[in-house]
């Protein structure tokens, strides 16, 4: 790769951001919006998740764009802290792309689910770049009730680790790991109408009651819980840099930790060197073998002797992660393997940017710099073949899903965490 590849990516990913821009005054009490879009074709909306990771990248573009889109989305905090995994401001421009998603509302504008709360790392990131304490100030409150609300929400055995209570809501849609409690049986083809029966059930056990819907899905997911034990940290770190009050960073503090040692005593799994979601009540380990299983390695203060079995015994492991464009979403010598995307349904192979954007930065603050340069570079080529798209093929980097998805925009990140960028 020489430099002219390396500013034809930054080129191209800066260009995504601008042309994934939506703004106006939606029919949702004529509030404006001014965010970035996932993709202007199939997802026109607001994700959460995806936003916290937009603003992120648009911290390379323009810093006033990044602080707008965490505005723009706190705008659907609800009073009791809750914040929806998407806000669909031109729902009515959009109806036909709606009318294709497994979706349940919680009212004609918000979706009744949420997604990991990554926007804590954003948050810490813009501060970083702007010492912006006004901002911090004005956009902590709504997070740190949303961090509240999950905790009095989805840790219903008050065990310290969060339980998502639908797919969607980690993020991680149709992950193989999800169809034991879904009651999937993949076969060779597409699994899209056997998933949107299993969420039609699923959404109909909700509307009995929400105790019907936790007997049939309810998940203590790895990676949510270590995005959430991250931004517990990122917002401690925060409060005491902003001079709010000590006592407040010091429980977020203790909570974080309390996540991690959570995670060691019941998802971490000594023989495997992994760790596994748990499943319903009787927390049964999920062993279907996902890069969810990696994922506390984004955490400094994981073990190192953990944080090194991880790396050494399964991310660099061919016969596992350590694919030509990795980190694929699903360990190559599971059952489930799709790289090529056959079950058109998303997270069941296909390689991530978000994904190695987060290992990329845990690598490095585990002292791992080689392999985390080496995910970077592979990342570049990947898109570099591939084109911005949202997912890709973590053998050969075909791109597949949407085109010009802007949460590949992250290569920004990192083009500039390996100083490649202009
Ligand atoms: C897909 C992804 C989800 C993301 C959404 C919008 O549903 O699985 O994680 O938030 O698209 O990009």
């Amino acid at each position: 790769m020489s430099e002219p590849d390396f500013g034809r990516l930054a080129a191209n990913a800066r260009r995504v951001l601008v042309a994934n821009r939506r703004s106006g005054s939606s029919d949702w009490d004529g509030r404006q919006f001014d965010f970035v879009c996932p993709s202007a074709l199939r997802y026109p909306f607001q994700w959460l998740w995806d936003s916290a990771f937009h603003a992120i990248a648009l911290l390379h573009l323009d810093v006033e764009l990044a602080k707008q889109e965490i505005r723009c989305l706190l705008q659907a905090a609800q009073p009791d802290g809750f914040i929806p995994h998407m806000v669909l401001w031109e729902r009515s421009r959009f109806k036909g792309v709606l009318a294709g998603y497994n979706l349940a509302l919680s009212n004609p504008y918000i979706s009744g689910i949420t997604q990991p709360p990554v926007l804590a790392r954003a948050v810490e990131r813009i501060y970083a770049a702007t010492h912006d304490d006004q901002f911090v100030g004005e956009v902590l409150p709504p997070i740190q009730a949303l961090f509240e609300w999950l905790a009095a929400h989805r840790d219903g055995d008050r065990d310290s680790l969060l339980a998502v209570v639908q797919p969607d809501e980690s993020g991680l849609d149709a992950s193989p790991k999800y169809d034991g409690p879904l009651g999937l049986t993949p076969g060779s083809g597409s699994l899209v109408e056997p998933l949107a029966a299993a969420m039609r059930q699923l959404f109909e056990a909700r509307d009995r009651s929400a105790e019907a819907a936790l007997n049939v899905f309810e998940v203590e997911d790895v990676m949510f819980n270590a995005i959430y034990a991250d931004g517990l940290r990122c917002l401690s770190r925060l409060i005491a840099l902003v001079g709010l009050p000590d006592s407040d960073s010091d429980r977020l503090e203790r909570r974080s930790s309390a996540v991690v040692q959570a995670l060691m005593a019941k998802c971490w799994d000594e023989e495997r060197g992994v760790f596994w979601d748990l499943c319903g009540r009787e927390e049964q380990q999920l062993r279907v073998l996902t890069v969810t299983s990696l994922f506390p390695l984004i955490l400094d203060d994981l073990d190192e002797p953990v944080a090194n079995r991880l790396i050494n015994e399964h991310l660099t492991n061919p016969a596992e992660f350590w694919t030509p464009f990795p980190i694929p979403s699903v360990a190559i010598h599971e059952p489930a393997f799709d790289p090529e995307f056959r079950t058109r349904c998303v997270w069941r192979g296909p390689s991530w940017v978000n994904v190695n954007w987060y290992l990329y930065w845990g690598l490095r603050a585990h002292g791992h710099s080689l392999i985390a340069s080496e995910i970077a570079n592979r990342t570049f080529d990947m898109l570099l073949r591939g084109g911005q798209y949202e997912f890709f093929n973590p053998l050969t980097a075909e791109g597949y899903g949407a085109p010009d998805f802007s949460w590949s925009s992250l290569v920004l990140d990192l083009l500039a965490g390996e100083g490649k960028l202009e």
